[in-house]
């Protein structure tokens, strides 16, 4: 009986207000600081009580503000797991505490771990297409720059995974292009430029830039800039996530093309818990629709970007 129960979704009380937590990642770039926003406006306009935590883009860390929140006794708690795998215990330790989770933003590895079953359901966006649309724009633009350096996001993070399977999978499929450097760059501006910096020292040739991520771009840009090039003409930079900063650099010609990862959770994320309350059925999956940037119309769009 004890294993039945075990094998099905916590369910969530229906209740005027609810103490929920929020497990973040980290909150070093503007797309962190936009999700976290999102999420506690949504708290604060509902009346309910929001439990934040911020794990400095450590695991361990991550962890522990998890089974923090269990002692805790919140109602339910929103987790944005840093990576696939070390979030796995945290997540099935709320299951046997009681407390359902919903992922957000970030995804965990499916063998260890079922929606529906050990958390309620994922919210984000669908990485591997934000890396296919931005190798499919690269295709169709190239315009004879294809020796391309990649710039992952974090380690076993599922963006990394996914945004790199989704661009090098359709880059695999045209000869004339080539990935001839993929490094991490744990989607920090500092590392994605010190990377970058290497990289073009290694393959004066690359002439164009993948980054997973914005901050990893803007620091491509200064290595790019320093090693006496210019973005946007010598080196194509490709860039994920869409904030203000990396929208005005497709304006201004340093960036060529931009997918939105969308950081606007709030709404959806408070929304889905209601639903689960009310016994709704959920997909395992609620993907986020991400917008497009490039030259063709940053411009009007500038002013929507987080
Ligand atoms: O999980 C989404 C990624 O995490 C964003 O692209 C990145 O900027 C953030 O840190």
């Amino acid at each position: 009986v004890c294993g039945n129960a075990l094998a099905d979704p916590v369910p969530l009380k229906k209740k005027d207000t609810y103490k929920v937590g929020f497990a973040q990642v980290e909150s070093n770039n503007p797309w962190r600081l936009a999700q976290t926003a999102s999420m506690q406006d949504e708290a604060k306009k509902r009346g309910w009580q929001l439990v934040y935590t911020d794990a400095a883009g450590s695991a361990a860390k991550q962890v522990a503000d998890v089974n923090s929140m269990i002692a805790q006794g919140v109602d339910l708690i929103f987790l944005a797991p840093r990576e696939e795998k070390p979030l796995i215990p945290a997540i099935k330790a709320a299951k046997n505490a009681g407390i359902p989770v919903i992922l957000l933003d970030r995804n965990v590895d499916a063998s260890l771990a079922k929606a529906g079953e050990d958390y309620v359901t994922f919210i984000g966006s669908n990485f591997i297409e934000e890396g296919q649309r931005v190798a499919d724009w690269l295709v169709k633009n190239a315009n004879g720059k294809t020796t391309i350096i990649e710039l992952e996001g974090t380690t076993g993070s599922s963006p990394a995974n996914d945004r790199k399977k989704g661009f090098d999978d359709v880059i695999a499929k045209h000869s004339d292009f080539k990935i001839v450097a993929s490094q991490t760059g744990d989607f920090t501006r500092d590392k994605g430029r010190q990377v970058a910096e290497t990289l073009l020292q290694a393959h004066p040739d690359a002439n164009v830039v993948y980054a997973h991520n914005d901050e990893m771009a803007i620091g491509a840009i200064s290595a790019i800039e320093a090693a006496g090039k210019v973005p946007g003409k010598d080196i194509l930079v490709l860039s994920i996530d869409g904030g203000k900063e990396a929208v005005q650099a497709v304006i201004d010609g340093k960036i060529a093309a931009v997918v939105e990862c969308n950081p606007r959770f709030g709404p959806k994320a408070f929304d889905t818990a209601v639903a689960y309350a009310n016994g709704e059925k959920l997909p395992d999956k609620i993907i986020n629709p991400d917008q497009f940037y490039d030259a063709s119309n940053a411009k009007d769009l500038l002013s929507t970007a987080y």
